[in-house]
C-alpha cells in the first residue's frame, strides 16, 4: 500500500561558499578538492526535487566565512513553531548559530530559545510522533537533552553514538513516518544500551546494513511517502519499497566530502 505524503517546509542554504578547509569529522579531508560548481548543481537538484514534490523551500543566505553552512539541519530545531537555536561544538561553526537565529527572528518566529548547552540542531535531534530522539557522544551535550525536553515538552530519548563516522544522530537514524513512530537506523553506530532502547521503542524499525550506512543512506528525508536518500545506498531501496515508501536516489557526492548528505542539507520547519 502506497503511503501518504504530507507537504513540508524546509530551510536550506546554498553552498556558494562550501569548502573543506578544516576537518571536524572523519569524512573531511582538506587535501581533497571540492568541485564547487558540481556541489552547487547537486544541491540545486535536491532543492528542485523538494519543490517538485510540492514542498516549500526557504533559503538562508550563505556567509563566505562559514563553509559548512550548507548543512542547514544543524542550525536549529523547530517543532510546533517553537525554535530551539543551536550552539555548535566546534569553533569553526560557531557563527552559524547566529545566522539561523537572525533568520527566524526576521521570518515571523517569536518563540525562540538561545540554548545554554551545546546542541547541533537536527543533526542530533529527530522528531517522531511520540519522542524527540537525541544523539550525544560527539557533538551535542547530554545536557542539551534536558533543555530540549523542557522547551518542547516532549519526551527526550537520549542515544549514545559510538562510531566517529556517525558523529551526528542523523547520520545513523532517519524518521520515515513522523505521524507514527517509524524509523530506520544503523545499530552499530549506537552503544549496546542505546541499541536495546531503540529495539524496545521501535521493534518494527528498518535496520540498515553497513554498506548503506557507510554511503550515508540514513542521512535521508521522508515526507511520509517519498524518501530522498543518497543513491549509492542501494540496499535500502527495496526495503523502503516493501514498506510502501517511494525511495528517490540523489547524488550529493561533493557534499559528502564535508560529511553530510540529504538530511544535513535540510532543516525541517515544523510550522
Ligand atoms: N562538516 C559538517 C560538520 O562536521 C557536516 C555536518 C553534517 N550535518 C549533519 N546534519 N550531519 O559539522
Amino acid at each position: 500500500m502506497p503511503r501518504d505524503a504530507s507537504p513540508r517546509r524546509y530551510l536550506m542554504c546554498p553552498p556558494h561558499h562550501f569548502a573543506v578547509t578544516y576537518s571536524i569529522n572523519p569524512w573531511m579531508n582538506p587535501a581533497k578538492p571540492v568541485d564547487l560548481p558540481l556541489a552547487l548543481a547537486q544541491w540545486e537538484d535536491l532543492r528542485d526535487r523538494y519543490t517538485a514534490l510540492g514542498h516549500t523551500v526557504s533559503l538562508l543566505d550563505p556567509d563566505p566565512g562559514l563553509p559548512d553552512m550548507v548543512f542547514a539541519a544543524n542550525g536549529a530545531t523547530v517543532i510546533d513553531g517553537r525554535v530551539l537555536g543551536a550552539r555548535f561544538a566546534h569553533q569553526e561553526r560557531h557563527g552559524e548559530a547566529r545566522a539561523h537565529l537572525d533568520w527566524f527572528r526576521t521570518h515571523g518566529y517569536t518563540d525562540i530559545r538561545e540554548p545554554v548547552h551545546i546542541n547541533e540542531g537536527e543533526g542530533d535531534f529527530a522528531v517522531t510522533a511520540t519522542y524527540l530522539l537525541a544523539g550525544r557522544g560527539f557533538r551535542s551535550s547530554p545536557l542539551s537533552h534536558g533543555e530540549a525536553q523542557e522547551f518542547f515538552g516532549r519526551p527526550v530519548i537520549g542515544l549514545d553514538l559510538v562510531d566517529p563516522l556517525y558523529y551526528h544522530l542523523d547520520t545513523a537514524l532517519c524518521v520515515l513516518d513522523d505521524a507514527a513512530d517509524e524509523i530506520m537506523y544503523y545499530p552499530d553506530a549506537f552503544s549496546p544500551g542505546s541499541r536495546t532502547v531503540l529495539a524496545r521503542l521501535f521493534p518494527d524499525a528498518l535496520i540498515a546494513e553497513e554498506p548503506d550506512a557507510a554511503a550515508l543512506g540514513l542521512n535521508a528525508v521522508s515526507d511520509g511517502r517519498h524518501v530522498l536518500l543518497p543513491q549509492s545506498a542501494a540496499g535500502l531501496f527495496d526495503s523502503l519499497r516493501d514498506r510502501g515508501f517511494e525511495p528517490l536516489g540523489i547524488d550529493l557526492g561533493e557534499l559528502l566530502k564535508g560529511g553530510g548528505s540529504v538530511k544535513c542539507c535540510t532543516q525541517e520547519l515544523r510550522v
